[in-house]
């Protein structure tokens, strides 16, 4: 009898440190993009488009078949792909390359973390072509 209880404690106490085990850790990286203050103004011609133009207009340029849509002029990106106010929402910030862009590109023409940031920043501030 007191062999069986013995047993029952070891089996217990080996699911009990199985359960402690944890190899399932997620390999997702979470960025933390950082909020620039309202009191920075963000600027459409000085801080947004050279992102466009540096790293996006390769592929999404008028000239380019597979993209005519989003583009680097004000008028290919607001309304069609950024709701002023509201990047959280917005398919420009939803969908950059390094998120939920629909190919993969290149590490370099996905945005920094400061270009995020900025990305956030303008459109949450009123996404003004300024
Ligand atoms: C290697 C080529 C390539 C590069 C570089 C690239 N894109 Fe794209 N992008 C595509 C393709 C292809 C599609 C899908 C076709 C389409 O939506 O017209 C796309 C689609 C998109 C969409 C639309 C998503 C949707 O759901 O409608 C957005 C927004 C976008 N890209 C933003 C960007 C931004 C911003 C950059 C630069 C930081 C960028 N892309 C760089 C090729 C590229």
């Amino acid at each position: 009898m007191k062999k069986i209880f013995q047993i029952l404690l070891l089996v217990c106490a080996g699911l009990f440190l199985n359960s402690c085990y944890y190899d399932k850790f997620s390999d997702e990286i979470i960025v933390v993009v950082p909020d620039i203050p309202d009191s920075q103004v963000i600027h459409f011609t000085a801080d947004i488009q050279p992102i466009f133009t540096s790293k996006c207009i390769g592929c999404h340029d008028s000239s380019n078949k597979i993209n005519m849509t989003v583009g680097n002029s004000y008028n290919q990106l607001v309304p069609n792909y950024v709701i002023a106010g509201n990047a959280d929402n917005s398919i420009l910030y939803n969908n950059l390359p390094g998120k939920n862009h629909p190919i993969q590109v290149s590490a370099s023409n996905e945005p920094s973390i400061d270009q995020l940031a900025l990305l956030k920043a303008w459109i949450n501030q009123g996404a003004k072509n300024n």
